[in-house]
């Protein structure tokens, strides 16, 4: 469960971390925050590139610092854009690889938008199980 406390931690953290997105080529910032089984939260932003393919999505920044820390288990996920966008595909696969069907916050630079679910986002998804 997540309290009310640690969703707006999570929120506040998204959007905070948005600023320091490096996107000059889309100048469509994006920040991410996700919530690890023990409480703590990582963050990250999109990280483009001048050979723009090599981009980098901010929750995917955040799920390989998280790895990196030592973190499996994410319990929360929030996304701050500009507009409460949605994450891409790629992203929602990474975030199942560490993620059951957790909440998904989508908010815009307000902390304002809509809650949803990872399955709602990414339902009857390729997992581990798959390769057993
Ligand atoms: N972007 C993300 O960071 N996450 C998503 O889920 C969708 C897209 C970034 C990639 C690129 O830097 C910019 O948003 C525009 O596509």
């Amino acid at each position: 469960m997540v309290s009310q406390e640690q969703r707006t931690a999570l929120i506040e953290a998204a959007v905070a971390v948005r600023e320091r997105a490096y996107a000059p080529y889309s100048n469509y910032q994006v920040g991410a925050a996700l919530l690890m089984a023990d409480g703590s939260i990582v963050t990250g932003v999109n990280v483009e590139n001048s050979s723009y393919g090599l981009t980098i999505c901010a929750e995917r920044t955040a799920v390989g610092k998280a790895i990196a820390a030592g973190y499996r288990r994410i319990l929360a996920v929030a996304v701050a854009t500009d507009n409460a966008g949605s994450p891409c595909g790629a992203c929602r696969q990474v975030l199942t690889e560490f993620a059951g069907d957790v909440p998904v916050y989508l908010v815009d630079g307000a902390g304002n938008g809509r809650d949803t679910t990872l399955y709602t986002l990414l339902p009857d998804h390729f997992g581990p199980e798959q390769l057993t």
